[in-house]
């Protein structure tokens, strides 16, 4: 077959090369966007006169009909013909003649795939921010539901003070809402056309890029063809905000993985979302959350993959950006498949509330409140802590909970301690005098939930 840009060459390519160089099996993906650049550039020549009224026509009426065909899986895709931007040109020409062998008029492949790459993404940027925004609104509900319940929280796995655990749920929501603002910051930035920068130097020819611009809805055309034909760091932003929604995924799952354990017994998880062994019939493994901290992975990797990539590039276009498409695609698609199914698993799972509840007196939750006590009446912060350190000594070597020491004992450690410290002894009233603003006490936790209640909605 003739290759497009045949016209100096005098002998066939080596089928080895065609089969190394097509990137057919991968950009086949991007053949709406490529439709969809390639009519708004065939409207734009017919402005501009570059090509009559007729042949605009039959140009987006035969780029529909290929897309259609492509949809429908009906498309014949070959190898020498190396790419999506190829196939469908050619497709227009065999279809349609002279019309067609006018459409690649003042832009270049380079262009093209830069213009398809950036609609791309910004589908893809809609798609992950709707599918944050239902992950959010689980977690949301769930704070709702378990309104009353009490967490014991952790820093360095070792319990710490109390929370609501509504506190717990909207920490989460926190976390995807910066993912959701880096992918709107991201999409501005994405947003601006590279059309009619043409192979690296833009045209002589008379054509309005920002009328193409306006018609695929970019906000703004890029103003060096030098730059735009081979700029590639909206796709390095975009795995980026990929990689670390994979990352919040994984700690969430990490999270989950230890308290589905026995050894916590916090969480049930629905049958649905857990499997089996195949040799111990007892088992029920979480594998669903270890394949999302796993395959946290893959999006990682798609950072250093497009950062090493684009690294010691010369300007403009090289060849080497071909390679863009199969991290991007798979960065994309592995935490798409993770964000479907985060929100099912986080509405299914239940709290083992009498289990949870049972041990919060284990770990001396009330400690910092009761310190927090002694300051109050004047103790000096670190003395405070000291003493309550001792006081917590005390406790382990009588194996009791500070609620359960006498008000002689206490006040033997400190004589500022009044009756009124059964006020902040326990793990409930712990938690009930956090008051500060953000903190896990019932009355912040109420209004951040009802502001999320309102973002949301
Ligand atoms: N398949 C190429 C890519 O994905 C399209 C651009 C080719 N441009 C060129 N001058 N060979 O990057």
């Amino acid at each position: 077959m003739a290759k497009a840009w045949g016209g100096r060459f005098q002998h066939e390519t080596d089928p080895r090369v065609e089969r190394f160089t097509e990137s057919i099996s991968v950009d086949r993906r991007l053949a709406p966007y490529d439709i969809r650049g390639s009519q708004a550039h065939a409207r734009m020549l017919a402005t501009v006169g570059l090509i009559s009224d007729d042949e605009r026509d039959s140009i987006v009426a035969a780029l529909d009909e290929i897309g259609r065909e492509i949809e429908r899986g009906e498309f014949q895709f070959r190898t020498e013909l190396e790419d999506i931007h190829m196939h469908i040109e050619s497709a227009l020409i065999e279809r349609i003649g002279d019309a067609g062998r006018k459409l690649h008029t003042g832009r270049s492949r380079n262009d093209q795939v830069a213009t398809d790459l950036k609609l791309f993404v910004r589908e893809a940027i809609d798609r992950i921010d709707g599918l944050l925004a239902d992950l959010q609104r689980a977690f949301v509900e769930r704070a709702d539901r378990d309104r009353e319940m009490i967490l014991p929280g952790y820093t360095h796995l070792q319990r710490a003070q109390p929370v609501l655990a509504a506190h717990y749920w909207l920490a989460y929501c926190e976390k995807f809402d910066r993912d959701r603002g880096r992918l709107s910051d991201c999409r501005r930035r994405a947003n601006v056309s590279p059309l009619g920068a043409a192979a690296l130097a833009g045209t002589s020819l008379p054509i309005d890029r920002a009328y193409t611009a306006e018609l695929l809805g970019f906000d703004q055309t890029a103003a060096n063809s030098l730059d735009v034909s081979s700029d590639r760091d909206f796709l390095v932003e975009f795995a980026f905000c990929l990689s670390l929604i994979a990352v919040h995924l994984s700690g969430w799952a990490e999270e989950w993985i230890l308290w589905f354990s026995t050894e916590f017994g916090f969480l049930r998880l629905p049958d649905a979302y857990t499997t089996g062994s195949s040799i111990m019939p007892q088992k029920r493994n979480p594998d669903v959350l270890e394949l999302i901290r796993g395959k946290t992975a893959r999006a990682i990797a798609a950072v250093g993959q497009l950062l090493v990539l684009l690294k010691g590039l010369p300007l403009a276009y090289n060849r080497d950006l071909q390679e863009d498409k199969p991290p991007l695609f798979d960065a994309y698609d592995t935490v798409v498949s993770c964000l479907e199914l985060a929100p099912a698993i986080v509405a299914g799972a239940e709290l083992v509330e009498e289990r949870i509840a049972q041990r919060l007196d284990e770990g001396f939750l009330d400690a910092t409140a009761l310190m927090e006590y002694l300051i109050q009446r004047g103790v000096p912060m670190r003395s405070a802590h000291e003493i309550v350190g001792r006081l917590v000594a005390d406790c382990e070597s009588k194996g009791c909970r500070l609620a359960d020491l006498s008000l002689d004992e206490l006040q033997a450690a400190c004589d500022r301690i009044g009756e009124d410290v059964k006020d902040v002894l326990g793990t409930s009233n712990a938690v009930r005098v956090l008051t500060s603003y953000g903190s896990g006490g019932s009355g912040p936790v109420a209004e951040q939930l009802e502001r999320w209640r309102e973002k949301l909605s």
